[in-house]
């Protein structure tokens, strides 16, 4: 390779190292966007509660499986762990405000039901209540709970997902894009802006 060639392309190469150039943080859980969910529980004594979660996620398909991530501090806590249930409430642009509410303020104080409006309606599977006014409620069983540090898993299993009709497409499907849900990132709620491909789009021909 002619020298004034080779000399242009190691310019590039540096020109690109400085733009990407990174400096290195303390460890943090910097997985962001994450949906922040509300959580609706309830204890044996029927008392019930709604918390706000973002540490929450999908992790099996088949059986179908996801996590929350809860502080022992909680007072859904215990909700949660003597029942074994909860449910995964999404969150959209309209409950956004209160799904922030339910992440800030504790069921041991007020009832969260009520200060911010919600209606507790009764789920297929589980005893805990839905939130009615989330378009999607997920009904999950806890198989596990996993000690991690500040928070601890529960891994469970979905016994159910229920779906505001609204919602469904013609072909049956659900068209979460129709229900302006939300997103968490590093402190900040966001909508969720322009579609940019579908599943094998990039190697679609
Ligand atoms: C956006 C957001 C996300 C949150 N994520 C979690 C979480 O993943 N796990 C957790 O234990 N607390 C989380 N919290 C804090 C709890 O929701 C908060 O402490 C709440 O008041 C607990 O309610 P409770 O005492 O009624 O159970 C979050 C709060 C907000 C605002």
């Amino acid at each position: 390779m002619p020298s004034t060639v080779r000399k242009k392309k190691e310019k590039r190469l540096e020109q690109k190292a400085e733009k990407h150039r990174k400096v290195s943080w303390k460890p943090a859980t910097m997985v962001y966007p994450v949906p922040a969910v509300m959580v609706s529980c309830r204890d044996k004594s029927g008392k019930d509660n709604i918390i706000t979660v973002a540490w929450t996620g999908i992790i099996c398909s088949d059986p179908a499986m996801v996590y929350i991530s809860v502080r022992p501090e909680r007072y859904s806590y215990h909700m949660i762990e003597e029942s074994g249930e909860f449910v995964i409430n999404l969150t959209t642009e309209a409950l956004v405000k209160k799904t922030d509410f339910c992440g800030v303020r504790s069921g041991r104080d007020i009832d969260k039901w009520e200060a911010c409006g919600l209606t507790r309606g009764r789920a297929f599977k589980v005893e805990a209540p839905v939130i009615e006014e989330s378009p999607v409620n997920i009904e999950c069983a806890v198989e596990n709970i996993i000690k991690l540090g500040s928070h601890d898993m529960f891994i469970a299993k979905v016994l159910a997902v229920d779906v505001e009709e609204r919602f469904i497409d013609e072909r049956g499907r659900l068209a979460l894009d129709k229900c302006k849900l939300t997103a968490y990132s590093h402190g900040e709620y966001f909508a969720l802006g322009k579609l940019l491909g579908t599943f094998g789009y990039s190697v679609k021909k």
